[in-house]
């Protein structure tokens, strides 16, 4: 008898990871993955680079010294953290921990990828609502929720669309949902986010059991490379997670860079700000230019073109290419593209590419 994989995985195609090379170009500008093109902070290269002396060692199992450093900085339970390699792991281990044949994992159409992979992968149905003018609709999840959705997750802000719910929005949400149903808050980007109604919704972890919020070091304090990531869970599920985390899931490196990172705050609240300042003049600068941009909260724009143009998102892609610039489609259908931001002139050549393009003949 021939080996048979379990049936969710055969249901799922591999991977695509975002382009990263232009042939014929050395140093393409990448906006395509929502990384930080300004780097971590010293602070953490120089805990990076110390830590090479203990290559030989296996890291700290606990990763006690990263939690505190986290509690501290944002006030929480050292207790209730978690390390993981990257956010996705963690999605992952919550996912295998609580969903799987016969359960529903529950969605936004745009919806990070990887929770969709894993609960697919345990065999659970993935049930999307469909979002309404690119922001998560509470009332179309609400109404997709049945006797079997065990799962329930958002990205708040969300990518690819940089959209954000309010903590009224988010707390309907939950309200809505069954006690048996964990919600995931994806907290990639809430570095980035300023929006005065907008909240992070870590405080809702200590009031209730279901509550679970996901952060990640691979964007504002560009250590994506490293791989690695925090979940602030419920004791009972922090107890269960922590059974089958991997003892060493985080490396030593990836756990004293992130130290260094996470207290250094001055450095972050400087990305924040060029970032925010970038987000006000790219929004009014594709607006000059009759290109629709997703008002956003995090560090990358989804942009519309025009529908009634022979412009595209495909076309803008491609034009931004042969400019040595490397955007992400995304979005539904051609009429979108989405380019993280990034160093003042890696954003100034994108303005200009996109004037450019706009005001070309052809497509
Ligand atoms: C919404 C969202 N969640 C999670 C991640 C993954 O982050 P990590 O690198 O921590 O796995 C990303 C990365 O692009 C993301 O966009």
């Amino acid at each position: 008898m021939s080996m048979e994989p379990r049936a969710g995985v055969l249901r799922l195609a591999p991977y695509q990871q975002g382009q990263s090379e232009i042939e014929g170009v050395s140093e393409p500008i990448k906006l395509s993955s929502n990384e930080s093109s300004h780097g971590p902070s010293r602070a953490a290269l120089a805990a990076y680079r110390d830590a090479a002396s203990q290559l030989h060692r296996y890291p700290d199992g606990s990763q006690r010294s990263l939690c505190n450093a986290i509690a501290e900085v944002h006030d929480l339970k050292q207790e209730l953290i978690i390390c993981g390699n990257g956010s996705d792991e963690l999605i992952q281990l919550m996912v295998r921990s609580y969903i799987g044949e016969g359960h529903e994992s529950l969605q936004s159409e745009n919806g990070f990828v990887m929770s969709r992979i894993h609960s697919i992968a345990q065999g659970a149905d993935v049930v999307i609502a469909p979002e309404k003018n690119h922001r998560i609709d509470v009332d179309a999840m609400l109404s997709r929720v049945s006797d079997r959705t065990r799962f329930c997750t958002v990205a708040n802000p969300n990518n690819p669309t940089g959209t954000y719910l309010t903590e009224d929005q988010i707390r309907r949400l939950h309200a809505g949902l069954p006690d048996n149903c964990l919600f995931l808050i994806d907290e990639a980007y809430a570095e980035y986010a300023m929006a005065p109604d907008y909240t992070t919704a870590l405080a809702m972890v200590e009031e209730h059991d279901n509550v679970v919020v996901t952060r990640t070091f691979s964007k504002i304090y560009a250590l994506s490379a490293l791989r690695i990531g925090w979940a602030y869970c419920p004791a009972a599920i922090y107890d269960v997670v922590q059974r089958i985390r991997t003892p060493f899931n985080t490396n030593g490196p990836a756990l004293a860079a992130a130290e260094a990172a996470i207290r250094d705050t001055d450095y972050i609240a400087g990305i924040a700000s060029h970032n925010a300042l970038w987000r006000d003049r790219i929004a009014d600068e594709l607006t000059a230019m009759g290109i629709e941009a997703i008002p956003s909260q995090a560090n990358f724009y989804l942009m519309r073109f025009p529908d009634d143009s022979n412009k595209s998102g495909t076309g803008a892609a491609a034009f931004l290419q042969s400019r040595g610039i490397i955007p992400r489609p995304a979005g539904n259908g051609d009429q979108f593209l989405r380019v993280t931001i990034g160093l003042d002139a890696e954003n100034e050549a994108v303005l200009s590419a996109l004037r450019d393009y706009m005001a070309a003949n052809e497509q």
